[in-house]
């Protein structure tokens, strides 16, 4: 699929849709925010393709903005901090990840977070309210072997080194000076409305907060995408966005569940991708890559 590189192996990475959601990054941008970073594989695809002259990420989990600065701007010492952590672990034993997780839990160490994000079940985090990672380990993997993870660490401070600023807090914050010439990507979580907590993030948002925050970016004439509910088989996990913040709202082919895999059902997943006026025509169905390459070639 791709070549670029990814050090932070995050379930939930927005790294097979970005060459899909790229498409719609207006031309010749000043700035690319991407308030919700996570392990910000937009910013990654776009800064690889050149698509802006500077780059803004921002989460509101304070180690992962730290662990992201960490990367782009101390590769080596990130990566070799990485290997000694990693070599530390022995196969089959869960005791050195539990170790590891409660030194975690007290330091807030960004690099241990590394550790624990590449050893965990399904590199799926956990986070409980205070921040604290709960997630057990995946006894079958030893996650990211050190080389891989220096190669990685490497790349990616290349591309985004000397062009990236970092920020800690709450999205609406991140994304407050951005003008009519830059671009916001948003992947926030998924609101909990209907599915309880979402214990992947320590944080939660209600969708009166994010239309809030979207309405400011459409005052401010800030062009943007939102990645926001998902769909496997038809049923749908969010409430679609109110008609009055005038986006046009895409369905992207985001893959088949592994839910539905696993009970012998293959069932299509979808993800809402909300663009702004003049990003997208409105387009019926679902839009799977060669659809989207297609229309490149218009
Ligand atoms: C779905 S993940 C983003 C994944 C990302 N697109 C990637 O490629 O890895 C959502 C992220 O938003 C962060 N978050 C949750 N609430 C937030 C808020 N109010 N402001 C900023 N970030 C928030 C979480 O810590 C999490 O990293």
């Amino acid at each position: 699929m791709s070549k670029l590189p990814h050090p932070i192996p995050y379930q939930g990475s927005k790294r097979k849709l970005a060459p899909m959601i790229d498409r719609y990054l207006p031309r010749g941008i000043g700035t690319l925010y991407e308030p919700f970073a996570g392990s910000a594989a937009m910013t990654i695809y776009a800064a690889h393709h050149r698509r802006a002259e500077r780059f803004v990420v921002g989460d509101s989990l304070e180690p992962m903005v730290a662990l992201l600065r960490s990367i782009v701007e101390e590769p080596e010492r990130t990566s070799a901090r990485y290997g000694e952590v990693w070599r530390g672990q022995r196969e089959g034993e869960a005791g050195y990840f539990n170790e590891v997780r409660d030194r975690y839990n007290s330091d807030r160490d960004p690099v241990d977070l590394l550790y624990l994000i590449c050893r965990c079940v399904k590199n799926a985090v956990r986070f409980n309210r205070d921040g604290r990672f709960t997630q057990s380990v995946d006894k079958r993997r030893l996650g990211m072997h050190p080389e891989k993870m220096a190669a990685a660490v490497l790349g990616v401070s290349h591309t985004l080194r000397g062009r990236t600023e970092f920020r800690v807090g709450d999205w609406r914050e991140t994304a407050a000076d951005a003008g009519p010439g830059d671009f916001v990507y948003m992947d926030p979580p998924y609101l909990g409305t209907s599915i309880g907590r979402d214990k992947r993030y320590h944080q939660q948002m209600t969708q009166e907060e994010l239309c809030e925050g979207l309405g400011e970016l459409r005052a401010r004439g800030v062009p943007f995408a939102l990645s926001y509910d998902g769909m496997t088989g038809g049923r749908e996990y969010g409430p679609p966005l109110p008609d009055t913040l005038g986006l046009t709202r895409l369905l992207l082919h985001a893959g088949t569940s592994s839910q539905s895999t696993l009970s012998g059902r293959k069932e299509e997943t979808v993800e809402s991708l909300y663009v702004t006026p003049g990003l997208a025509e409105p387009v019926a169905g679902v839009i799977r890559p060669e659809a989207a390459q297609a229309r490149l070639a218009l």
